[in-house]
């Protein structure tokens, strides 16, 4: 199951309840059910803001969000967040992370542990299970992060540069999975990054966020068989605007 999204006129400002100088203003944007979009730009230009406004964590000073035509209100298990740091409780087991993320489901105990532990099992984890993150690697403990997201069964999967502190080899990997996975549960994604190859390996769909307030400066398809070669230059050129 999947959901879309929808932007209407996105407009954040922080400060003076809300009335200080818009980080991001008017953003319109539309990302059909199941697609997989990144959301590219320079660092400050909003990206994690915006993102937030679809988890529901902050609220838009104007405009507003939709999530399967219904408006966003504040955090709901339709969407799963996975942060940049995997903001993980270092005394709970990996199973334990993703079970607490459960609980506000309301499932009961043993649910929420076969939920946990299949979670962890699709993101090749199941042996990690018992784990605390202290004892896992960045790799695994994004993993956990995602496997966290993920156990909620969520129409839209929210993503915010998830794997920029891994190095380039597990980096790969967990862009392999994260393909993997959203080919098979055809969830919405929302991955954020600013690292331009990563959104032309991953997506269907680059927006390039940029300017202050920040702003949609432009948006391209990625065809299904990969960027063609003047792809990465445009989306560069529109990256330096
Ligand atoms: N809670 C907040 N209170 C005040 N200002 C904020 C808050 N959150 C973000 N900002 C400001 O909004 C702007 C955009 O921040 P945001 O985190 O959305 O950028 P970003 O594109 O995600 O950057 P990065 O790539 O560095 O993560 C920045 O100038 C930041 O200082
Ligand atoms: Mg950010």
């Amino acid at each position: 199951m999947s959901l879309g999204v929808r932007l209407e006129g996105v407009s954040v400002g922080f400060g003076r309840g809300g009335r200080g100088a818009p980080v991001v203003a008017g953003v319109d944007a539309e990302f059909a059910e199941g697609s997989f979009t990144a959301l590219l730009g320079p660092s400050g230009c909003g990206k994690s803001t915006l993102l937030n406004a679809v988890a529901g964590f902050v609220r838009p000073t104007a405009g507003g969000v939709t999530v399967g035509g219904a408006p966003v209100t504040g955090p709901g298990p339709d969407r799963g967040v996975v942060f940049q740091q995997y903001a993980l409780f270092p005394w709970l087991s990996a199973r334990g992370n993703v079970e607490f993320a459960l609980k506000r489901l309301g499932l009961p105990r043993s649910e929420r542990r076969r939920r946990a532990l299949d979670a962890l099992a699709e993101v090749g984890l199941a042996e990690g299970a018992e784990k605390r993150p202290g004892e896992l690697s960045g790799g695994m403990q994004q993993r956990v992060a995602l496997a966290r997201a993920l156990a909620a069964e969520p129409e839209v999967l929210l993503m915010d540069e998830p794997f920029g502190a891994l190095d380039p080899l597990t980096r790969g990997r967990m862009q392999e999975l994260l393909t993997g996975l959203w080919r098979r549960a055809g969830t919405t994604v929302l991955f954020v990054t600013h690292d331009l190859d990563e959104a032309l390996a991953l997506a269907q769909r680059v927006l390039v966020l940029g300017g202050s307030p920040g702003r949609v400066l432009a948006d391209h398809p990625v065809p299904a068989g990969g960027p063609d070669p003047g792809l990465r230059a445009r989306v560069a050129a529109h990256l330096g605007a």
